[in-house]
């Protein structure tokens, strides 16, 4: 398994560019390629920042929202203020995203709409980060000269050096290196966290999934050791917050010397005062009967709500998509879940028209969602992304049938769900109160299964935890009110 990916990731890192993109040409000679991290953030030039502000415009995952907050905690460090448009900014930074098309088509069309502001204010500077920035290098600023540089996904506590730089020699820099043996330590830096908040456990995939970009675009996996992870939780909970989601792309490979995810939940639920856990991604191959066991030993705090990305019903296609388990053992994992935590609400990610996929295939994962019964589904057009097995298949199935299919599974799925949400109404569900909501005298919330619930409050009650008795049910948001 390592040695695949590693040499996966050398392959990524040394053909690819040759292969996908444009040579490198005379005009570019000045791009400047390096490691940063020499010095730590705290010796770089503070006065960088200030009288300056800064906006960051985040895609994807919430991998990357967390990055964000990560980013402007380092930068107001700096004495960078951060500005609600880009028009207030002096440092404008794309934090992009590649999962699905047209990914670098996307950051060309929004750093195309800062030309005028680089018009007006020559100084601004342009920066792209993310999954874009990783997979793109230095092709990026070769073909849009506005962007004055490029950071991967392993650099971003080396932003404050990389931006002092670009500040103050002016040249083109592009620093996206992996930082392969460093280990994960980071604090969890989040300017508001608010009632409930992320903390990132794992970052990385090893899993090679044949549609996947991950693997290429945040590298190998890393765990962050327990005793940091459970630092975090404490201070977040002094800064308010009653909630953390775990956070990681494949969160049940977590791994600290002899201390799997299951040793982590009951840590965090044993070890500090945090009310409410949650945790994404789950991968359903490392879903394991003692994780469910934690799952329902802690039920009081770790909520009765897992997403357990099935991604297709049809085992042929499974294989294909190197997922490493097959419908019957995907049903046989849901058949435990649901065993242990008798209340347990399913969500899952589908992905339609993969490379092959026929019609039989495509309803097997239509009778898959029937049967489990997720009460929410992500659903995706398969889309060929760089560096990936699958998008050298031949079989790759047409567009109109990719969006047909779509179509079809979220009409069959919608039926379902409207049903399924129904025996809701008329129920009193345990709501954390998250915050005030836009209608003036409502706030919102979300119950134990993560329905979103918005009812009449004072904002007074953000923070605690209040009996709702839902009146409206729909597959997205519920409407209810307080019980006194
Ligand atoms: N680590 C998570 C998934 C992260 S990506 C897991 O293994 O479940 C989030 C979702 O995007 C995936 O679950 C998948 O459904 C979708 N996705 C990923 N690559 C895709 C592609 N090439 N085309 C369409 N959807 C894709
Ligand atoms: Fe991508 Fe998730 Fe598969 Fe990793 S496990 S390769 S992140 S889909
Ligand atoms: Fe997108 Fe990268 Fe997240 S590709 S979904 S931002 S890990």
């Amino acid at each position: 398994m390592v040695d695949q990916s590693s040499q996966n990731e050398d392959l990524m890192q040394d053909s690819n560019l040759n292969e996908h993109h444009h040579s490198s040409e005379d005009s570019f000679q000045s791009l400047i390629e390096e490691n940063l991290g020499a010095e730590p953030a705290e010796k770089v030039n503070q006065d960088v920042g200030a009288g300056r502000g800064v906006y960051i415009s985040t895609y994807g995952c919430q991998m990357n929202v967390n990055d964000s907050e990560r980013m402007y905690s380092l930068l107001e460090m700096q004495n960078f203020v951060p500005v609600q448009t880009p028009e207030e900014a002096d440092l404008i930074l794309v934090n992009s995203c590649s999962i699905r098309e047209k990914a670098v088509h996307k950051v060309y069309s929004e750093v195309g709409t800062f030309r005028k502001l680089k018009d007006k204010k020559p100084d601004l500077k342009i920066g792209v980060g993310g999954c874009v920035g990783q997979q793109e290098k230095e092709n990026l600023i070769k073909t849009q000269p506005m962007i004055d540089f490029v950071f991967g996904t392993d650099q971003i506590d080396n932003l404050p050096q990389l931006v002092a730089q670009i500040y103050t020699d002016k040249t083109k820099r592009i620093s996206a290196k992996f930082e392969h043996r460093a280990p994960y330590h980071v604090e969890t830096l989040v300017r508001n966290p608010g009632v409930a908040t992320f903390v990132n456990i794992a970052k990385g995939c090893d899993n090679f999934c044949t549609f996947c970009v991950v693997p290429y675009t945040r590298g190998r996996e890393k765990s962050r050791p327990l005793q940091h992870i459970l630092a975090d939780v404490r201070t977040l909970i002094q800064r308010g917050v009653k909630e953390v989601t775990l956070l990681g792309q494949n969160v049940n490979s977590y791994k600290d010397s002899g201390i799997d995810f299951a040793d982590l939940m009951a840590a965090v639920a044993t070890e500090t005062d945090i009310e409410r856990i949650r945790f994404t991604t789950s991968h359903p191959k490392d879903f394991n009967q003692k994780l469910a066991d934690t799952m329902a030993l802690h039920n009081t705090k770790i909520m009765e709500y897992v997403h357990l990305p099935c991604q297709s019903g049809s085992s042929r296609v499974l294989d294909r998509m190197n997922r490493n388990y097959t419908r019957e053992h995907y049903l046989e994992k849901i058949a435990m879940l649901k065993k242990s935590i008798p209340n347990l609400v399913l969500s899952t990610d589908i992905i339609v028209g993969f490379p092959g996929e026929t019609e039989e295939d495509f309803m097997e994962t239509v009778n898959l969602v029937h049967e489990v019964g997720f009460e929410t589904i992500f659903a995706f057009k398969y889309s060929p992304r760089p560096f990936t097995k699958a998008a050298k298949f031949e079989d790759q199935i047409d567009e109109a049938v990719k969006t047909e299919r779509l179509n079809r599974l979220f009409d069959s799925h919608d039926a379902m769900a409207f049903e399924m949400v129904k025996s809701y109404e008329g129920q009193i569900l345990k709501i954390l109160v998250e915050k005030a909501d836009r209608e003036f005298g409502k706030v919102q919330g979300r119950s134990t299964s993560n329905k979103l619930v918005h009812f009449l409050g004072s904002p007074d009650l953000i923070g605690k935890t209040v009996d709702v008795k839902i009146t409206k049910a729909f597959p997205a948001v519920f409407r209810g009110e307080l019980v006194q």
